[in-house]
């Protein structure tokens, strides 16, 4: 953590998050980094919480990083604690209780990796929940710090402002497994899951985004906060039926790549196997929870030998991927490999020369699409076997 401080403190960001740098470099004066709680708490009076609220074993948030926050707080009667780290619901509720003197406000995040800059930029909406209890011109003094950003503001409960959050994610997760579940009946019957998208899409009460299929939601987000609600509610005596299915659709998808691999190529002991792409999703180094590593684990688990490549992600994912070895591009990944599984995608990878450099290097001309990614006529005209996802 020191040494992250230290790199904020000579204007580099330690994360691959486009724009950041420049933000923080642009406001350089007006930003102060320090390790000290009392730094923080003499100058300011609206203190936001942004630690990160990880799974634990049993799938609830693991709250030791907001606890030791509340801890440092103390009881001041002057200070307020916005909440953006993203919490159950009952939390805002259990810290007031424990730090009675300090104001407390719920304002999640709706933040997307990569694109975070813009998402705080232009949010399609600022949630603030403060309890009636509690004085509301905190959540007043809360929303004037956004009233530039021209946003909707949802002024509600904490509890409510909590449940938004969780509530969000599951419902895009849900969207996602959907659609996946959707893609794979497509491969079934004949159908192609991206014109079916398409035709959802267009009516406004479905929307269009979220519905791209693939080979499972992975990151910091989803997979957490699906799993943190189904335990809240299951916490609570609720069984939340639907939220178990979208988890283990999504399980199921990231697995299905080993089959199409199997279908084409037999037995996977000893083939080659070069994975494009590690991060959870492009413009991130991110590989929490990502589905290339559950990927490479079934394939060295069917005996198969992985290589894998990605432009920014590589030396994050490379303790998670055992044996496999890690490339410096995506033509040494495909060099003399049986199949290409395309996890990420990343422009460069449309961008390859498949029809010659590609096509000469690899053993056998087998593409496996994960993100119905690249252009399937094109690859098939070059003589690959192309499968994609539902189509
Ligand atoms: C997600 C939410 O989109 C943000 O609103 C939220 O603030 C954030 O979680 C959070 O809770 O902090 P993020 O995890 O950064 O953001 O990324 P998404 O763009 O939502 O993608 C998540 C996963 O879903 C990726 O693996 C992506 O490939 C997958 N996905 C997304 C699909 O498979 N299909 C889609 O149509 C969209």
């Amino acid at each position: 953590m020191a040494e992250k401080v230290e790199a904020l403190r000579r204007g580099e960001v330690p994360i691959h998050e486009p724009g950041l740098a420049e933000l923080v470099q642009r406001n350089a004066e007006r930003l102060h980094f320090t390790l000290e709680m009392r730094e923080v708490l003499e100058p300011a009076r609206l203190l936001f919480c942004c630690v990160d609220t990880p799974p634990t074993v049993s799938g609830d948030a693991d709250l030791s990083h907001v606890h030791s926050v509340v801890d440092d707080l103390g009881d001041s009667t002057e200070h307020a604690l916005v909440m953006k780290s993203t919490v159950p619901v009952g939390t805002g509720r259990a810290v007031s209780r424990r730090r009675a003197a300090i104001g407390y406000a719920a304002n999640p995040e709706f933040l997307k990796e990569g694109n975070a800059v813009d998402d705080f930029m232009r949010p399609d909406r600022v949630v603030i929940g403060v309890d009636e209890s509690a004085n509301s011109v905190l959540g007043d003094r809360v929303e004037a710090l956004y009233r530039p950003l021209e946003a909707e503001f949802v002024r509600t409960d904490v509890a409510s402002a909590e449940m938004i959050k969780l509530a969000s994610n599951a419902f895009l997760a849900t969207k996602i497994s959907f659609i996946n579940e959707i893609a794979n009946v497509s491969e079934e019957v004949g159908a192609d899951v991206a014109e079916v998208a398409r035709g959802m899409g267009l009516d406004d009460r479905i929307g269009p985004q979220f519905l791209r299929p693939g080979i499972g939601y992975g990151g910091s987000c989803f997979p957490k906060d699906v799993s943190a609600l189904k335990q809240l509610a299951g916490n609570s005596g609720y069984h939340f039926q639907l939220l178990t299915s979208v988890i283990e659709v999504n399980e199921m998808q990231k697995r299905r790549t080993i089959g199409k691999l199997q279908r084409h190529l037999g037995s996977l002991v000893g083939r080659e196997i070069a994975l494009l792409g590690l991060a959870f999703k492009p413009d991130t180094d991110d590989v929490r929870e990502a589905t290339s590593l559950v990927l490479a684990g079934r394939l060295q688990g069917e005996g198969a030998r992985v290589r894998a490549y990605d432009p920014v992600a590589g030396p994050a994912a490379r303790d998670a991927l055992g044996e496999a070895r890690v490339c410096d591009s995506a033509l040494e990944a495909l060099d003399g490999a049986d199949a290409a599984v395309l996890v990420t995608e990343w422009p460069e990878f449309a961008e390859l020369d498949w029809e010659g450099e590609v096509r000469r290097r690899m053993a056998t001309p087998l593409v496996v699409d994960g993100r119905n990614f690249l252009d399937a006529g094109r690859l098939r005209a070059a003589g690959f076997s192309y499968e994609g996802v539902g189509r």
